[in-house]
């Protein structure tokens, strides 16, 4: 099924794969491309789909294939420029009967739309192992909600990585996207992957309902709190906090930035005590040693410990709030483009 040469085969064992040519592709986007071919060519003649953060681009040019017209995205640079490549030695390689693949620049956000802007006429956008980095989150939704419209379905593909459920809490949290999860698919040998369909909320609906984003200046030291307020203002809810958003909120830390400094701060613990245990092993002071050892044990647990309960309950609380957010949403229409 698939037309790429030179790709190991399923079931894959590793999250990603180097071509011959030393360009990456990620196995998650293997899956997803496998799930929409089997859509069938009827279902993609003549569709315009967009690709964010295409990588190689053997996904939107499979899916090109199948006869509708993709256009791969990819960040300024050098980024861009081995996309193009890449898809110019595919045109080569694997010759088409329809379809097309035009590549362009994107970065994620608004200064990346600015610089390169694109329109919102798709009618699928494919966003395969692209929410790996916290950080890019919320310049990537801002993205998906400028460029689609109300049709517009967005199919993501990821492998469970720390923090990347946090994508979804904040989808969740600014109502968004509907969210629903893939269930049943082939997984191709690949563990803890997530396949999610991503619909903007219609007009008509958004109408009865607008959301506004209540933010307290950060100078007068209040908390940013969110409040969703029905038109004719009788109703106000305020929304509960989660732990990483109220150590956010207190701290201006996010989940992850919390567990590189304790990381951090173990890691110069743990190399102190390698200085001691040294230093006590060359003064044939072994009964030191074996005290700087036990040290260095305990911190090495604490920071297992601490690394494990951080990913854990942002896990769990994650999961929760998709499972909250797609029965929630269900009936919470606010417009994708005026949250953002
Ligand atoms: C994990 S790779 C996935 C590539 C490809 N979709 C695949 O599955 O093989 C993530 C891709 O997103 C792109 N990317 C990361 N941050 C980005 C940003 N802020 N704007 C645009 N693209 C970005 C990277 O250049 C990279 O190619």
């Amino acid at each position: 099924m698939m037309a790429l040469s030179g790709l190991k085969q399923p079931p894959f064992k590793h999250d990603l794969q180097e071509l011959p040519n030393g360009e990456l592709v990620w196995n998650g986007s293997l899956v997803l491309l496998k799930y929409l071919q089997e859509k069938g060519e009827n279902f993609w003649r003549g569709k315009k789909v967009l690709e964010v953060g295409s990588g190689a681009g053997h996904l939107g040019y499979d899916l090109s294939l199948m006869g509708c017209d993709v256009t791969c995205t990819e960040m300024p640079g050098k980024m861009i420029k081995a996309l193009e490549e890449s898809i110019t030695d595919l045109e080569t390689k694997v010759p088409r009967k329809h379809g097309s693949v035009t590549c362009k620049p994107l970065l994620w956000g608004e200064e990346g739309w600015k610089a390169d802007p694109l329109n919102d006429e798709y009618d699928i956008i494919i966003a395969a192992e692209v929410v790996f980095h916290e950080g890019t989150h919320r310049q990537l939704l801002w993205t998906l909600g400028k460029a689609s419209n109300q049709n517009t379905e967005i199919y993501s593909i990821f492998l469970n990585r720390p923090f990347s459920w946090n994508f979804f809490v904040i989808i969740d949290d600014d109502k968004l996207f509907r969210v629903e999860q893939i269930e049943g698919y082939d997984e191709m040998g690949l563990d803890d992957v997530h396949m999610h369909i991503l619909r903007p909320f219609k007009d008509e609906k958004a109408e009865e309902q607008v959301v506004e984003k209540v933010e307290t200046a950060k100078e007068e030291g209040g908390l940013e709190v969110e409040t969703a307020t029905e038109k004719n203002g009788e109703k106000k809810e305020e929304e509960e906090l989660s732990l990483f958003e109220l150590i956010d909120q207190l701290l201006g830390i996010n989940a992850e930035k919390l567990q590189k400094w304790v990381n951090a701060s173990l890691g110069c613990l743990l190399f102190i005590s390698l200085i001691f245990i040294k230093m006590a092993i060359g003064m044939d002071d072994y009964m030191m040693a074996a005290l700087h050892g036990g040290f260095f044990t305990l911190v090495l647990c604490l920071g297992a410990s601490v690394n494990w309960v951080i990913m854990e309950a942002h896990r769990l609380e994650a999961e929760k709030r998709l499972k909250d957010g797609i029965e929630d949403t269900k009936d919470v229409p606010i417009e994708n483009k005026k949250t953002q």
